[in-house]
């Protein structure tokens, strides 16, 4: 065994080793707050001084951290954060965190994977270990940051260790976290798969999952995100048919979920939301490329969920037309922006698109979602309702509901508006359905 892998594991089991998260989001957050409280001396990173503020007065902003557990690393001296990448040559692990957007092309953007890398390595020294946790197309690890790393004079396997393991946080789930999800890695070598998966298993309490390569392990995530993705592609096509069929696809998909074995009931919405499956494919999709690859399925999938907002507006028209009112001039009230229930979180929502394709019809469209009060798209602000008054809900010409948040109370909802076009099933246990329409 090289010293550098015994000594680096004996610092992780014996929680000597100090850790750097860099990227201080959904993601890099609760895993900075739970590596703490396992006991490590932690350091977050962000190039984002306000983040860096708001850590170091434990001032939470992530919905899935709790308040007080922030407080409780930050002031025992767990968990500090910083914009200053010098301090890397303190840690001995570190975790890369950041955002992985497509670009206006559709194409992987991953400049903020890069940068952070070369930071990294700008104060990589001898028996660290790096791990990259960004959702990315598979090579990255290996074709990326690997050679970045390396130029410093430093060898992987040998100097230091290099493993991907995919983050699964999903924001807002109220039974898995970051604490008690399965976590997969894939190192640069045995034994960097090792120093990482030692790591993981000091801190996490849901299990490691060991694999081959960093290249299985990106894969791996994106056939979660792109089967997550394919299915909804599905569940909306079903909606589509169902519809015209005079068939309620979700009592449909209610029926088929009895089946004890070879069915997962994904559901109809108004489209796909948030920074992780209507993106994520794209990045298979771009690399399958360089292997002079199509890929069919995921390029379908994205057709059907993006025309989804269209749908939803097209839908919401023809109820007006029912009562001879015209969509141009109509009072549209969105009920919900975030892209899904109870979270803050309106990346790539739906939602945002549906208000664009109202404004674009004439309609007077207004929003309300208890977790959002004004929402940056396409570089201008909407502002939204501050509250979901009676006379609000009575003025609408027609209310669509495009996030299920547990918050709103249904049955007023339905009590006090004219016409309901209801995108997700959210009203189910609403008795009067007579003002209702489902997707
Ligand atoms: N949000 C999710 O639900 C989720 C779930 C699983 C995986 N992921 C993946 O995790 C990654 C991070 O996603 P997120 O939702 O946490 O993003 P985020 O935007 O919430 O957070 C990323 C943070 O990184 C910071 N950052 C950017 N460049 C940096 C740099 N060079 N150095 C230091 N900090 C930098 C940003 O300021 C930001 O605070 C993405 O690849 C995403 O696909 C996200």
């Amino acid at each position: 065994m090289s010293n550098c892998k015994t000594e680096l594991l004996s610092k992780i089991e014996g929680k000597t080793a100090a850790v750097g998260i860099i990227g201080l989001g959904y993601v890099g957050l609760p895993l900075a707050v739970e590596i703490a409280k396992a006991g490590y001396k932690t350091i977050g990173f962000d190039v984002q001084a306000q983040k860096v503020e708001q850590v170091n007065r434990a001032q939470n902003y992530i919905g899935d951290v709790v308040d007080s557990a922030l407080e409780d690393v930050v002031k025992s001296g767990h968990l500090s954060a910083t914009s200053d990448f010098s301090f890397i040559r303190d840690v001995d692990c570190v975790a890369i965190c950041v955002p992985t957007p497509l670009d206006k092309y559709q194409q992987p953007d991953i400049s903020y994977v890069k940068g952070s890398t070369e930071s990294v390595a700008q104060y990589l020294h001898s028996g660290m270990l790096i791990v990259l946790e960004s959702t990315t197309y598979p090579g990255t690890t290996e074709e990326l940051l690997q050679p970045i790393l390396e130029a410093s004079g430093l060898h992987c396997g040998e100097d230091f260790f290099l493993a991907f393991s995919p983050e699964r946080v999903d924001p807002g789930n109220k039974q898995f976290k970051t604490k008690n999800t399965p976590k997969v890695v894939g190192g640069v070598g045995q034994d960097s798969t090792e120093v990482a998966a030692a790591l993981y298993r000091n801190v996490l309490e849901g299990g490691v999952y060991e694999v081959s390569s960093p290249a299985v392990a990106e894969m791996e995530k994106l056939l979660e995100n792109t089967y997550r993705n394919i299915n909804i592609g599905l569940a909306n096509e079903m909606a589509i048919i169902c519809n015209r069929m005079g068939i309620n696809v979700w009592e449909v998909i209610d029926a088929a979920k009895t089946k004890p074995y070879g069915f997962q009931a994904f559901y109809p919405g108004p489209g796909l939301g948030g920074h992780c499956i209507p993106l994520d494919p794209f990045y298979l999709t771009w690399k399958a490329r360089e292997f002079d690859y199509h890929t069919r399925l995921i390029e379908t999938s994205g057709e059907i969920n993006t025309s989804m907002p269209e749908y939803v507006v097209d839908r919401a028209m023809k109820i007006l037309n029912r009562n001879r009112t015209a969509m141009n001039g109509a009072r549209v009230l969105i009920l919900g922006v975030a892209y899904k229930n109870d979270i803050d979180d309106y990346r790539e929502s739906p939602a945002l698109n549906v208000i664009d394709h109202l404004l674009e019809q004439g309609a007077d469209a207004v929003f309300y979602d208890p977790y959002i009060s004004e929402y940056k798209h396409k570089g201008q602000v909407h502002t939204g309702l501050t509250e979901l008054t009676d006379e609000e809900l009575k003025s609408a010409d027609i209310v669509i509901i495009c996030t299920a948040h547990e918050r709103f109370d249904y049955d007023r909802i339905q009590s006090l508006s004219k016409e309901i076009f209801d995108t997700r099933n959210a009203m189910k246990q609403v008795k009067d359905r007579s003002n209702i329409e489902l997707l």
